[in-house]
Order: structure tokens, then sequence, then C-alpha cells
């Protein structure tokens, strides 16, 4: 299985799909774990950027996530899949639309640049909860200031691209319930996947 999760900043992303990884090695599945940006050279570009974002143009940010993720795929996504593992990826290609299209881009044009040349998940599981939830949790439990990236306003034009998006893989999970209620609503919708295929 190839699954990716995707929502706003403080949705709880990464621990869910820590808590996915470990249910499915539980099961004796071979996992590779990942996320975008990525730590190669265009991911640490972008998050030396975060912090001030409006030195770059969109589409100098665009091209960057663009080139991370080619690099992504080629080292580890599709070897990863080629191999039979399940790899589950913390942001993808619905990140670029939603970000870079609540920045200005087209996203139905964001979308057909990645799907040219990016694998497609079995499942994208998108993460849904209030802006003010993810910003309260960002600064509450990891003690963060949020970055550019997690301006509210900002955040809310990039939410509302998340849930006018519309695909046959993609899964909503309301997010803001405590993190087992969550991690419980994630594995119906992956049991009845691995049911189903
Ligand atoms: P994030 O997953 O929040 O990283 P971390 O938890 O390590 O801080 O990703 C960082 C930011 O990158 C996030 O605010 C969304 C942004 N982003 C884009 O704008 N476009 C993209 O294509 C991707 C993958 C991420």
């Amino acid at each position: 299985m190839f699954i990716v999760f995707e929502g706003i900043d403080g949705t709880g992303k990464t621990t869910q799909m820590k808590l996915l990884a470990e249910k499915l090695r539980q099961q004796g599945r071979q996992v590779v774990e990942t996320f975008e940006p990525t730590a190669g050279v265009y991911g640490k570009k972008l998050r030396q950027l975060f912090r001030r974002r409006d030195e770059l143009s969109l589409q100098d940010e665009l091209d960057l996530f663009i080139a991370d993720r080619r690099e992504h795929v080629a080292t580890l996504i599709s070897p990863g899949i080629a191999a039979g593992h399940d790899v589950l990826c913390d942001r993808y290609y619905l990140s670029t639309a939603a970000y870079q299209g609540a920045r200005g881009g087209d996203v139905a044009a964001i979308i057909d640049l990645n799907r040219a040349f990016a694998p497609e998940p079995d499942l994208f599981v998108i993460l849904e909860t209030p802006v003010t939830v993810g910003r309260t949790r960002i600064s509450a439990i990891r003690g963060e200031e949020p970055n550019d990236f997690e301006q509210a306003d900002y955040l809310e034009r990039v939410g509302e691209i998340f849930r006018q998006l519309r695909r046959d893989n993609i899964i909503r999970i309301n997010a803001a319930a405590d993190i087992n209620t969550v991690h419980r609503r994630i594995m119906a919708v992956v049991d009845n996947f691995l049911m189903d295929s």
C-alpha cells in the first residue's frame, strides 16, 4: 500500500502515521515511513526558507517542492513500492495543491504537473481539524511559534482547498478528537482497504 497523510498543520499527521506504521509492522508488513519536505537538498532549502517566505516567489517555491518530490519519488517512494513495502508518507502533492494553491497557484494545474511523475497513492488520508485546534496543538504541545506557512488566515484558505478536492482515493477523517479515537478511525479505513484489495 502507498498511503499519504495530508491536512493543515497541527492535525496530527505525524503522530497518526507512526501509530499506523506500528500496527502494520505488528501484522508482519514491511513499512517505509517518509515525509515531505524531505531531508534532501531541496527539502532542507525549503525548511530554511519557511521563516521568510516572502523572499521566495510562488513559482520558485513550487519549483523547489516539485524538485524535492521528484528526488523523493526516484530515491525512496518508487523503490519502496517496487520492493512490495508499505510506503507511508507525511504530506505529498495534495499539500502542494492546497498550500501553493492558497498562495494563488492554479490547483488543477499543480495536480496535473505532479501526476505526470508522482505515483498515485492508494489512499490520501486527509486529517481535518479547525485551524484554531491545529494552531493550539502547535504552540502548546510542540512549544513552537507558528511559522509563515502556519498563519491563521493562510491556513483557512489551505483547509478550504483540502475540503474542495474530490478524488476516489481521498478519505477524510475528523481529527479533532483524541489520538486513540483518530487512530481507530484511520484503522477502520485501512482495514477496509486491505479487505477490498
Ligand atoms: P510539515 O509537515 O509541517 O513539517 P514539520 O512538521 O516538520 O514542520 O511541513 C512543513 C510545511 O511545508 C507545511 O506548513 C506545509 C508546507 N508544504 C507546502 O507548502 N507544500 C508542499 O508541497 C509540502 C509537501 C509542504
